[in-house]
C-alpha cells in the first residue's frame, strides 16, 4: 500500500527485523496506547535485549519493567514463552503462525502479527481497528456477534496479499500494518478523517458508523497509606505485596490500602483519579507521620508478613502497580524516569 509507505508513523518497532522485538511490540500494543508503549518499549529492550536475557530474568524484574503498561498477565506470559523457547525449542522462535501459536500466551492476533511482520507469512491480522475498517468499507453495521466476526475474518483473508515480494518488500506484513494504521489514524471510531482516506472511493460507509454502546463507567473511592521511615541516610517506604492468588495483579507491590471508613475526617496529602477499564478510582493518599497517625498504621488490613519496608532508591526495580508508581512519582518519593539497567 503506497499510502502506508508515505504515511506510517515512525515508531521504534517499525523497520526492525528482529522477530523478538516485533513480538515484544505486538504484545505491548495489545490494550495499550501507542504513546504509553513508546515510553516503555526501549527501556524494556535495553533490560532484556534478547530472548535468553528475558528467559533468565526473575519474574519480578520483568513485571517491574512492565510497570505502568497494565495487564501484567501479558508480561508474565511473555516471560513464560521466552523460558519455553529456551527450554523446549532450542532457543529459536518458531517462524510460522502455527508454530508461534504453540507458545504460552500467543493467541490468534499475536501469532498472525509476528508471522506476517517478521516472517512475511500471508495471514491476516485482525484487531479492533482492522475490524472497524473492514466493516465500514463493506457497509456493515458494527456487530458484536459470531457471524460478524466470521464475516470480518473472510474479508480480511480475501484482502491479505499472498506472499512476500522480495527481501525488501514484505507485502503481507506491510498490508497488515497499513490496515491497523488506517484504523488508528484515519478510520477513527468517532469523526473519521474520510477526506484523507486512501480507500475513500471504495468505502460503503464514509463517515461515522453506529458503534456499540460503551459500558457505563463506575466510580469507586480508594485510600492508601504512605508511611516513610529513616534508616541512617536512607529512606524506606512501606509497601504491601499483593497475594499470589489475588485475581488482579498478583505478586505486585502497592502502598497499603486503607479501608475508607478508617480515614474519615482526615486530610489526604494527595488526591488523584485513576481509571482502570471501566472504573474510575477516586484515590486519596494519607501520610502516617506523627504519633497521632499510629491509628492509620493499625487500620491496614494486611497480614504483617505481606508488608515490606523498601528503600526508596530501589523502588524502580520493584514490580509496583501502575497506581503506586504514579503516586510515588507525584509525591517525589521516586524519580519519574526509569533508570538505566544495572
Ligand atoms: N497496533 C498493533 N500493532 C500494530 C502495528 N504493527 N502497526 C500499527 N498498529 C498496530
Amino acid at each position: 500500500m503506497p499510502w502506508y509507505r508515505t504515511h506510517a508513523r515512525k515508531l521504534p518497532w517499525r523497520g526492525v527485523s528482529d522477530p523478538y522485538r516485533i513480538w515484544v511490540s505486538e504484545v505491548m500494543l495489545q490494550q495499550t496506547r501507542v504513546a504509553a508503549v513508546i515510553d516503555r518499549y526501549n527501556d524494556f529492550l535495553l533490560r532484556f535485549p534478547t530472548i535468553p536475557a528475558l528467559a533468565l530474568a526473575p519474574e519480578a524484574d520483568v513485571l517491574a519493567a512492565w510497570s505502568g503498561l497494565g495487564y501484567y498477565r501479558r508480561a508474565r506470559m511473555l516471560h513464560k514463552a521466552a523460558k519455553f523457547i529456551i527450554e523446549e525449542r532450542g532457543g529459536v522462535l518458531p517462524q510460522t503462525s502455527i508454530g508461534l501459536r504453540t507458545l504460552p500466551g500467543i493467541g490468534e492476533y499475536t501469532c498472525a502479527a509476528i508471522a506476517s511482520i517478521a516472517f512475511g507469512e500471508s495471514i491476516a491480522v485482525i484487531d479492533g481497528n482492522v475490524e472497524r475498517v473492514l466493516l465500514r468499507l463493506t457497509g456493515q453495521p458494527q456487530l458484536g456477534t459470531a457471524a460478524g466476526r466470521t464475516f470480518v475474518r473472510q474479508q480480511a483473508d480475501i484482502l491479505v496479499p499472498r506472499r512476500r515480494i522480495n527481501a525488501h518488500v514484505n507485502a503481507p506484513g506491510d498490508h497488515n500494518q497499513a490496515m491497523m494504521e488506517l484504523g488508528a489514524t484515519i478510520c477513527l471510531p468517532k469523526a473519521p478523517l474520510c477526506l484523507q482516506c486512501p480507500v475513500y472511493s471504495m468505502c460503503k460507509t464514509r463517515g461515522e458508523h453506529p458503534t456499540l454502546p460503551r459500558p457505563a463507567q463506575r466510580s469507586r473511592p480508594a485510600a492508601y497509606l504512605l508511611s516513610l521511615r529513616k534508616r541512617g541516610t536512607l529512606t524506606e517506604v512501606l509497601l504491601e505485596l499483593r497475594l499470589s492468588n489475588a485475581s488482579l495483579m498478583p505478586g505486585m507491590y502497592e502502598l497499603p490500602p486503607l479501608p475508607t471508613d478508617s480515614v474519615q475526617g482526615r486530610e489526604p496529602i494527595l488526591r488523584l483519579r485513576h481509571a482502570i477499564t471501566n472504573t474510575n478510582y477516586y484515590v486519596q493518599v494519607f501520610a502516617a507521620r506523627g504519633p497521632k497517625d499510629r491509628g492509620l498504621r493499625r487500620a491496614i488490613p494486611a497480614a504483617k508478613n505481606d508488608l515490606h519496608w523498601v528503600r526508596t532508591g530501589r523502588l524502580a526495580e520493584f514490580p509496583l502497580t501502575g497506581l503506586t508508581r504514579k503516586i510515588l512519582q507525584r509525591l517525589d518519593v521516586m524519580a519519574a524516569s526509569i533508570p538505566a539497567p544495572k
